[in-house]
């Protein structure tokens, strides 16, 4: 199934002019960009896309990191677009990740994980539509 699913690239991607680098590897893996924008989100604007964290320990400190520098979103496209861009991504906290990830190769630690992507349809449609309006979403 043809699949849309949201990327983020961090803070700590950003300040180390990674973007560049990280994208190379999404579209590597044939993960097509439908739609990109370079923000530099407000605390606020971060805690509510990160609202369903709200109640974990983790949540200001996140809201201040994602509010920290540019952050890079995105809407990648293609065959089960959801699981393989988390695939690519690796596990949430770096020492875990698998050779040949995106956080493997580039993450600093669990907060500071270089990358954002969607973990379900129902997610990704809530993540997108955060960010951009179907006139910004060119396939
Ligand atoms: P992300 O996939 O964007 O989803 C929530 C984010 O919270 C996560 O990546 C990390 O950047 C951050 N985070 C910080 N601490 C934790 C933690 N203990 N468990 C999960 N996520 C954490």
């Amino acid at each position: 199934m043809i699949q849309r699913t949201l990327s983020i690239i961090k803070p700590d991607a950003t300040a180390r002019s990674l973007d560049g680098a990280i994208l190379k590897m999404i579209q590597e893996a044939g993960l097509k960009v439908v739609a990109m924008k370079r923000l530099h989100l407000t605390a606020e604007q971060a805690g509510g896309f990160y609202a369903v964290h709200k109640e974990r320990p983790f949540y200001n400190d996140l809201c201040s990191f994602m509010s920290s520098g540019p952050v890079l979103v995105s809407v990648l496209e293609g065959e089960d677009a959801i699981a393989r861009y988390r695939t690519l991504m690796g596990a949430t906290n770096p020492e875990k990740a698998e050779e040949g990830t995106i956080r493997k190769a580039y993450a600093q630690n669990i907060e500071a994980n270089s990358v954002h992507g969607s973990d379900a349809p129902e997610t990704a449609a809530f993540e997108i539509s955060y960010f951009f309006s179907q006139l910004e979403i060119v396939g």
